[in-house]
C-alpha cells in the first residue's frame, strides 16, 4: 500500500529515543518543543525623543543586568520617527524591573514572546513569531527531530548507505539560509530510477484524476524545470518557477517542523521542502515526504495564483494563534493541500499533494469508497484522521477561491489582539495595531480604487 506523504511536509523523519508524541486521534500536530530562549521588544520614543534616545533605553538593559543578543532601529510604520527592536536573553539580570523602567519612558511598546502565557512580566505579550522572511532561519535549529534519523520499520533503516545519504540532505538543509541559492544535489543513478518509477505511475494518473490547475501547470514545468521520468528536478529551479508564478518559493528543511513554524512558512509564500528521495526498494511507497511527494505533489499547484493565496491564508492565521487554534489550521491543510478534493465541471478531482503523489491513494480517493463531506473550516479543523492509511473522509472545496474565502473568515474568528498583513516588497509581516497603519492601509485600497476605476474607464 502507498501511503505516501500521509504525514506532513513537516514529519521529515523520527526516531526514538526522542520520537515526538503524535496527538491522540492520528493528529499529526505534535508537541513543539520550545527552543526560543530569548523575548523580543519592539518599541518607539515618545514623541519628543528622537533616534539618539536609544542610548537611554541600552542603559536600562544594561543596569538591570539584561543581555541583548539583537539590536535593530527602523522607520516606524506607526508613528513619524523610528522605532528600536531588542532581542533579551532569557536568565540574565532582572527582566521585570527592566521592562518596567522602559514602560516609563517609551511611546509604544510591544512585547513578543514564545513563553509569554509562563511569564508574569509579559501579561500583554504576542508570542513570537517571524516578522520577517529571513527569520525563517532560525526555524533550523528548532526542528524537533532530525531527518537523517530513521524509524526501524523504515525501508532504509538497515541500509547504511541509504542512511548516509539521508545525513548529507538534512546537513545541507540545516545550513541553509534565505537568500542562498537551493543547493544543488546530483542525484544517484538509484534515485533517478526510483524517481522515474513514481513519475511514469503518476503521470498515466493525472490526465483523469488530477484537478485542472495541476493539469495546467505540469506541463510549464516539464518545459522549464526539468521534469522527466530520467531527471530529478532541482528546487533551485522549481522554487524559481514559482516564485515567476505566484511568489512562492520552496526552502529545504533538515527534519520536523512544529505545526506552527511550518504554517508560519506559508505566511510568506514559503514551503518548507525535502529534497531527499524514498528507499529505493519500495518506489511506490514512503512513510514521509520526499522529493516526490513535494514535487508532483505540491509544486504544481503552488504555480496557482488562487491557490497560493489559499495557503497563505492558512499561513497567515496561524501567527500569533493560540495552540488550539494551530491545531484546526493544520488539519483544515491536511484536508486540503495534503489531501483536498474538488469539484470540476461536475466530476471530482484530487488536489492534495498526499493523493497526487500516491499512485495508490489516488485512485481510491475518486472511487465510492471514502466518504466526502464539504469543506468548511469549522468542521474540517476538528475532524481527526488516520496518518498509515488511506483517509477514510475527504473534504471537497467547491473552488480555491471558496476555500480561501472560508479560511479568511475562519481566521477572523481566531482570538488574536492584532491584525496581520503580508508586504511583499519588504517581505515581512505587518502587525496592525495602530491608526497611523489603518490610515496607510486605507490610502492604499484608495489607489487601487482609483487605478482600478482608471482602467474600467478606458476599457
Ligand atoms: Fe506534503
Amino acid at each position: 500500500m502507498d501511503i505516501q506523504a500521509q504525514r506532513t511536509q513537516r514529519e521529515v523523519s523520527s526516531s526514538p529515543p526522542d520520537k515526538p508524541k503524535l496527538m491522540e486521534g492520528g493528529n499529526y500536530i505534535r508537541e513543539g518543543r520550545d527552543s526560543a530562549k530569548s523575548t523580543w521588544l519592539l518599541f518607539s520614543p515618545q514623541a519628543k525623543d528622537n533616534v539618539g534616545s536609544l542610548a537611554k533605553y541600552l542603559t536600562i538593559f544594561s543596569k538591570h543586568g539584561v543581555n541583548l543578543s539583537h539590536i535593530e532601529s527602523r522607520s516606524s510604520v506607526r508613528r513619524p520617527g523610528y522605532e528600536f527592536m531588542v532581542e533579551c536573553e532569557h536568565g540574565t539580570g532582572d527582566f521585570g524591573a527592566a521592562l518596567e523602567d522602559l514602560k516609563k519612558i517609551v511611546g509604544y511598546l510591544n512585547i513578543i514572546s514564545r513563553n509569554y502565557k509562563d511569564n508574569r512580566f509579559l501579561p500583554a505579550a504576542v508570542p513570537w513569531f517571524p516578522r520577517r522572511i529571513r527569520d525563517l532561519d532560525r526555524f533550523a535549529n528548532q526542528i524537533l527531530s532530525y531527518g537523517a534519523e530513521l524509524d526501524s520499520d523504515h525501508p532504509g533503516f538497515t541500509d547504511a548507505t541509504y542512511r548516509a545519504r539521508r545525513k548529507y540532505f538534512a546537513d545541507i538543509a540545516y545550513n541553509y539560509k534565505h537568500g542562498q541559492p537551493l543547493p544543488h544535489v546530483d542525484y544517484t543513478k538509484e534515485e533517478v530510477a526510483t524517481w522515474g518509477e513514481v513519475f511514469r505511475k503518476l503521470t498515466e494518473l493525472y490526465p483523469t484524476h488530477a484537478c485542472k490547475e495541476h493539469n495546467h501547470v505540469f506541463p510549464l514545468l516539464i518545459e522549464n524545470c526539468g521534469y522527466r521520468e530520467d531527471n530529478i528536478p532541482q528546487l533551485e529551479d522549481v522554487s524559481n518557477f514559482l516564485k515567476d508564478c505566484t511568489g512562492f518559493t520552496l526552502r529545504p528543511v533538515a527534519g520536523l517542523l512544529s505545526s506552527r513554524d511550518f504554517l508560519a512558512g506559508l505566511a510568506f509564500r514559503v514551503f518548507h521542502s525535502t529534497q531527499y528521495i524514498r528507499h529505493h526498494s519500495r518506489p511506490l511507497y514512503t512513510p514521509e515526504p520526499d522529493v516526490c511527494h513535494e514535487l508532483l505533489g505540491h509544486a504544481p499547484l503552488f504555480a496557482d495564483p488562487a491557490f497560493a493565496q489559499f495557503s497563505q491564508e492558512i499561513g497567515l492565521a496561524s501567527l500569533g494563534a493560540p495552540d488550539d487554534y494551530i491545531e484546526k489550521l493544520a488539519t483544515c491543510f491536511w484536508f486540503t493541500v495534503e489531501f483536498g478534493l474538488c469539484r470540476q465541471g461536475g466530476t471530482l478531482k484530487a488536489f492534495g499533494a498526499g493523493l497526487l503523489s500516491s499512485f495508490g491513494e489516488l485512485q481510491y480517493c475518486l472511487s465510492d469508497e471514502p466518504q466526502l463531506k464539504e469543506f468548511d473550516p469549522e468542521v474540517t479543523g476538528l475532524t481527526k484522521y488516520p496518518i498509515t492509511e488511506y483517509q477514510p473522509v475527504y473534504f471537497v472545496a467547491n473552488s480555491f477561491e471558496d476555500a480561501k474565502d472560508k479560511m479568511i473568515k475562519f481566521a477572523q474568528t481566531i482570538p488574536r489582539d492584532f491584525g496581520v498583513r503580508y508586504n511583499p516588497y519588504t517581505q515581512s509581516i505587518d502587525i496592525l495595531d495602530s491608526s497611523k497603519q489603518m490610515k496607510d492601509l486605507l490610502r492604499e485600497v484608495h489607489q487601487e480604487m482609483d487605478l482600478l476605476l482608471n482602467v474600467m474607464e478606458k476599457l
